[in-house]
């Protein structure tokens, strides 16, 4: 019986899992990783912290399991980041991540040639990967000259594992060099930005082989000749891994960014919108999406400061209840969906002396709530309605987070069942796809243990402080 991998290359850790033909999931193993942010609006990684995460995780699995039967693997990976090396393959510097915000100006300047928009369908955001280049050209020019590849954060642990440069459809559509209607680089973007089809890696669908295991690896970590898949972008590969595929699909992350992400039978662009349209995982198929650039991040941010833990902090609330006239604008990187906002700074409103961790705690959960009913705005304006979507991502723990979600969107969120694998499931999927010829049937939704309907009762409460939230960030942008 054949045996698949999935490796999820996180922002906070890389996930690891083993599944077998019937997608049980026989083992898995996580190993964290670190973010450098050396100045305000820097988010970076070490690319070599993944080669050793994935060879600790690969050791892990087959410790815990046979791997003498593994006939796939698939990647994914945060999107957008900008791994560049050299004729030799070695890193030039250490990678700019998704949700790093240095290179504003590059992308606004980007963004105002209208062929950006036209052939990538998206507005340049800052954290895409041609601005954070661009960057670099102007201010680290040697680096520049030396660029042989730009590779995406899982395309370098691609070259690790396979020595292929190789890149898939969903995260190539997150760079602003691509044509994404096309599924193709576009060479006039390309060339605008100082750069060649020759410093790009290949393309191939997510659902089709990149290259085998490397022979030095697989005798290494004693693995057989794996075949290795495109794979996906981590949001294009968790909605391979929750059956999020089909047109009108939707989920809803809570990740370090949040995300609500929707299944598109078509190409739907609208970068007016600052909504995402990217190709899906599988041919034929795309998806669009709202993105916030810090969910559990704002959460995380708070745990840091109180001193306990998001656990400990989201533990206690109890029911759902009214907010209060704290508030909080989850901005602490800037943001993408609706504002395109590098600037932004998040803020705390109304504090007074009885605002203790726990209310503190309930207005961050609220605004990132808040950010997510933009999202949802943002994707109605294109005619994407959502009225129900699963509910991903660590966040998702935390059953007063989601009831504050579906109240302040009027949406049901359904929950998987524990063992919900997401992206590192999708990738595993995806490996299955490449090494078998099977298609999107097998990426089928996962058991539901509850659902959370929107509280009517709080439903006036949270539009009125939605409104204050609103208003707050027109009065806050410019300061
Ligand atoms: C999507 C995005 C994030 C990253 C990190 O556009 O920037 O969701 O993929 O998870």
């Amino acid at each position: 019986m054949s045996s698949y991998i999935g490796l999820d290359l996180g922002t906070s850790s890389l996930k690891a899992i083993l599944i077998d033909e019937d997608q049980r999931v026989l083992a898995e193993h996580t190993v964290p990783l670190t973010v450098q942010r050396p100045h305000d609006g820097w988010s970076e990684q070490d690319p070599a912290s993944w080669c050793s995460a994935a060879v600790e995780a690969l050791r892990a699995l087959r410790e815990q399991n046979d791997c003498r039967d593994v006939a796939g693997l698939g990647l994914s990976g945060h999107m957008h980041g900008a791994t560049l090396i050299d004729g030799d393959d070695q890193v030039l510097r250490p990678c700019m991540l998704w949700n790093d915000t240095r290179s504003a100006e590059q992308a606004a300047a980007m963004d105002a040639d209208p062929q950006f928009r036209a052939i990538t369908g998206n507005i340049v955001f800052p954290g895409f990967t041609a601005p954070k280049v661009d960057w670099v050209r102007e201010n680290e020019p040697d680096t520049f000259a030396r660029i042989a590849k730009t590779l995406l954060p899982k395309d370098y642990l691609r070259l690790f594992l396979t020595g292929n440069h190789v890149s898939e459809m969903s995260d190539a559509a997150g760079t602003a060099w691509f044509d994404t209607g096309a599924r193709d680089w576009s060479d006039e973007l390309l060339t605008a930005c100082h750069l060649s089809r020759g410093q790009m890696p290949d393309l191939v669908e997510g659902s089709a082989p990149s290259g085998n295991l490397r022979d030095k690896l697989a005798v290494d970590l004693d693995l057989p000749a794996i075949t290795v898949a495109g794979g996906a972008g981590d949001n294009a590969a968790a909605a391979i891994g929750a059956g999020v595929v089909q047109d009108g699909g939707a989920f809803l992350s809570l990740g370090t960014s949040g995300v609500l992400f929707a299944a598109n039978a078509g190409y739907r662009p609208d970068p007016a919108s600052a909504v995402h349209s990217f190709c899906h995982a599988v041919p034929d198929t795309w998806h669009q999406m709202g993105v916030i650039l810090a969910a559990s991040d704002a959460l995380q941010w708070l745990s840091r400061l109180t001193g306990q833990s998001a656990a400990k902090l989201t533990g206690d609330l109890g029911p759902l209840t009214a907010p209060t006239r704290t508030l909080f604008l989850p901005y602490l990187g800037g943001e993408r969906t609706p504002h395109n906002d590098a600037a932004i700074r998040g803020q705390f409103l109304h504090l007074d002396h009885a605002t203790d961790a726990k209310a503190a705690t309930r207005a961050v959960l609220e605004g990132v709530a808040f950010a997510f009913a933009d999202c949802r705005d943002a994707l109605a304006s294109t005619g994407t309605r959502i009225d129900r979507a699963l509910a991903l991502g660590g966040g998702a723990r935390s059953d007063y987070w989601l009831s504050a979600i579906a109240t302040a969107l009027d949406i049901t969120l359904d929950v998987p069942e524990a063992g919900d694998f997401g992206a590192a499931l999708g990738a595993a999927r995806l490996g299955m796809m490449a090494a078998t010829g099977a298609g999107a049937e097998i990426a089928t939704p996962p058991p539901i243990a509850h659902s959370i309907a929107p509280d009517r009762a709080l439903t006036q409460a949270f539009t009125d402080q939605n409104a204050r939230y609103r208003a707050a960030y027109d009065l806050l942008k410019d300061h």
